[in-house]
């Protein structure tokens, strides 16, 4: 059986809000908590995945649209594409970016995260976007194999801070054809 079949994709209900800022907090901390001061993490993470913080406003804002992976109504991942925020130099009018492609390890390598960036790849250009963009930490490998295999490539460098620290991000980027 292809454990894809337990899997429905849709954007997210209202009911799905706060059990979709746990999740999100959940993959944010499994995959980068390692690198940072544990209280600085913490803090990042209850101002980020607060009811009222960034990620909430997002889910309520009509340019930003959201797909949610889940099984039993129960989110196991998500992806976000929102107007370009990474500050991308050479970025043509109307791109957009995949802000965020976060699945549960228990889903890594299922195809959940496949469907999800196929969804992405396809809003993108029913909204017209001529470029999809998006921000990689350097050292995650697994992500930047990922989209390497669905087409972006680096074309730029940003930053990521949390707390006092500083971290390379770069921007990749996926030209999108009709
Ligand atoms: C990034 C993410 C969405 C990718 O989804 P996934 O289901 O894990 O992806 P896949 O298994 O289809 O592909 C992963 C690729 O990395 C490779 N890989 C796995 N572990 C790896 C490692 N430690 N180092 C390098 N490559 C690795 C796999 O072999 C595969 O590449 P291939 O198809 O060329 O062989 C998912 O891992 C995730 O949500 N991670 C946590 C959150 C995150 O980092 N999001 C992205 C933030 S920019």
């Amino acid at each position: 059986m292809n454990p894809l079949d337990d899997v429905a994709f849709g954007p997210p209900t209202a009911a799905m809000t706060r059990p979709l800022l746990a999740v999100a907090r959940r993959i944010f901390t499994d995959t980068f908590s390692h690198r940072y001061d544990p209280d600085a993490f913490g803090q990042f993470c209850d101002q980020a995945y607060a009811v009222d913080g960034p990620m909430a406003r997002d889910l309520g804002d009509p340019d930003v649209d959201w797909q949610v992976a889940a099984v039993d109504a129960k989110p196991i991942g998500y992806a976000k594409l929102t107007p370009l925020r990474a500050p991308a130099q050479t970025a043509r009018p109307g791109s957009l970016e995949l802000q965020q492609i976060y699945v549960e390890s228990a889903w890594h390598g299922t195809g959940v995260a496949e469907r999800l960036m196929q969804w992405a790849v396809e809003r993108a250009m029913q909204r017209g976007a001529p470029q999809l963009y998006l921000t990689v930490f350097d050292h995650n490998q697994r992500a930047k194999r990922f989209y390497a295999r669905h087409g972006f490539q680096e074309v730029g460098r940003c930053t990521f801070t949390l707390g006092e620290r500083v971290d390379d991000d770069r921007i990749w980027c996926r030209e999108l054809v009709a």
